[in-house]
């Protein structure tokens, strides 16, 4: 999906990102805690989602309020991901960013030879976030006519209004 924050400098702030998990109530995803989106979140905890179907004609769009996870459920997301990802956790950090390709597959290649096949734990840097909507749109397209939009907004009481849209 794509994630967009407030930029700290007022821009929007946009980044795919993947959905980890739908909890009943909030939408949660994964990232670097160093990273542009945190101290985002960290200064606007506000976000939207945009998530699109193309082959099904859907798209989604969730805006509402972001909190951190807890430890716990940022250990659970991390041991689902899969093992290029886990990896990808330890070893992507900005020092090796700026290296040349051969420098980041040798340290790509030192941590695996180090850690082996065995379970791995999220680095200190882990972590993750869940998004509370305020606001849904569900576009729905069509070939034989105009799309719409179903437009859903949380009321103070917590109950949900709805209208439709042009798409
Ligand atoms: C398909 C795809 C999935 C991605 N999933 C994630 C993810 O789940 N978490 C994450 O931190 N970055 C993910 N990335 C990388 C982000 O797009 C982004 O480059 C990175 O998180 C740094 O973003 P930031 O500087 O805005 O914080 C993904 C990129 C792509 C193309």
């Amino acid at each position: 999906m794509t994630l967009s924050t407030i930029g700290l400098d007022g821009y929007p702030s946009a980044r795919t990102v993947l959905l980890s998990r739908f909890d009943g109530q909030r939408l949660h995803f994964h990232t670097d805690t160093r990273s542009r989106k945190a101290a985002e979140l960290a200064a606007v905890p506000r976000a939207t989602m945009t998530i699109v179907w193309p082959e099904a004609a859907r798209q989604l769009v969730v805006t509402g309020d972001v909190t951190p996870v807890t430890g716990r459920e940022a250990r659970l997301a991390y041991s689902a991901r899969t093992r290029y990802l886990q990896v990808l956790a330890w070893v992507n950090d900005a020092d090796l960013a700026g290296a040349t390709a051969d420098v980041r597959r040798q340290r790509w290649a030192a941590f695996a030879a180090e850690r082996g096949d065995g379970p791995l734990e999220p680095p200190a840097t882990w972590g993750g976030f869940a998004l509370t909507p305020l606001r849904m749109l569900f576009w729905q397209g069509a070939t034989d006519g105009p799309s719409n939009r179903l437009a859903y907004e949380r009321d103070a009481d917590g109950t949900w209004r709805w209208e439709s849209w042009p798409g």
